[in-house]
């Protein structure tokens, strides 16, 4: 899942994490008293490690069940129960997004999309071990004539891993994805970036750019960050689309309605403040879904993930992978 880049949604600043989100205790977090600051403890490596382990193995089972005339509902609610059957939780919603959308689709709960023979799928999955995020995507095509845009960002993704290592500017990561992609003739996606995971956080510092930027920050080792090439012969660059059904909510603020405080419950104390999708919202109308989601928007308590289209309505892929930054770059979400 992507991290929007230099632009908010709906104009405003977008509110990330950047740590304060610490509503789970780490159950042995005092065996690690010792340890300085900046260091992760093992076990936060073996959350990472099984949540990448998990995610990987359902990537590589997609290419069973991704088909031609298969309903992207049947897919994605496989993959979520995959990822909870092999002993990780979802991490966000699948994102399933089809040709021109480049990200944040997930079906509604009575979504008839059936995946054509012409199209381009994203699939786009994120798992969870105690927290500790895996992110990881892949593109299928049905149409050889699109095989090559797929390749592109799959090739950018492995350059840029290559480059993985502590002291590496990020900048040098992001020339690599640009020069892979224009190589293969087509645009990098400009708005939309790779970025750290952290324990309940799916994006935060630092953030990758796909285009060529600045010198800036330095990867570190230890950090483990998400890498996510888009390419397409558009415009390479997004805009919002609708309909949204990602959300997340900021916390557990007071709220008057009983459907926002349901909401809140489920966000909070079900799926752990990470992003949810609308239709795993049961035990309520489509109405009350509808006004708790209000509230929640009207006291900004509420994130929206809408769909992001590429502005010129271009074919989008895209590849990612969860890496942690060592002298030879640990890829945990391999399949
Ligand atoms: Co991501």
């Amino acid at each position: 899942m992507e991290k929007e880049y230099a632009r908010a949604a709906h104009g405003k600043p977008m509110k990330e994490h950047h740590g304060e989100h610490k509503h789970v205790e780490k159950p042995h977090a005092h065996e690690h008293e010792e340890q300085a600051d900046n260091e992760t403890p093992d076990d936060e490596f073996a959350g990472y490690v099984k949540a990448g382990k998990i995610l990987g193995e359902v990537l590589a089972q997609t290419e069973n069940f991704v088909k031609p005339g298969v309903k992207l509902l049947d897919i994605a609610v496989l993959i979520e129960n995959m990822i909870r059957e092999k002993g990780a939780e979802v991490a966000f919603p699948a994102n399933l997004s089809l040709n021109s959308i480049a990200a944040h689709y997930t079906p509604t709960r009575d979504d008839p999309t059936v995946v054509g023979e012409k199209d381009m799928l994203k699939v786009d999955i994120g798992a969870h071990f105690d927290g500790f995020v895996a992110d990881a995507a892949r593109t299928f095509c049905f149409n050889n004539e699109y095989l090559k845009l797929s390749e592109a960002s799959k090739r950018a993704l492995e350059e840029a891993i290559k480059l993985c290592r502590p002291g590496i500017n990020i900048s040098e990561i992001s020339t690599a994805i640009e020069d892979t992609i224009t190589s293969f003739g087509y645009k990098p996606i400009q708005n939309l970036t790779g970025h750290g995971v952290g324990q309940y956080i799916v994006h935060m510092e630092p953030t990758i750019p796909n285009v060529k930027h600045m010198a800036g920050k330095k990867l570190e080792e230890n950090m483990v960050i998400a890498i996510e090439p888009f390419a397409t012969d558009g415009a390479g660059m997004v805009k919002d689309t609708s309909p949204i059904q990602i959300y997340r909510v900021y916390g557990g603020a007071a709220v008057r309605g009983q459907e926002a405080r349901k909401i809140i419950e489920l966000a909070i104390g079900e799926w752990t403040g990470l992003p949810f999708a609308e239709r795993w919202i049961t035990g309520m109308s489509a109405f009350q879904i509808r006004m708790g989601l209000k509230e929640l928007r009207d006291r900004g308590l509420l994130h929206e993930y809408a769909p992001l289209r590429d502005q010129k309505d271009g074919m989008v892929s895209q590849w990612e992978h969860t890496i942690i930054v060592r002298d030879e770059p640990e890829v945990v979400t391999k399949f």
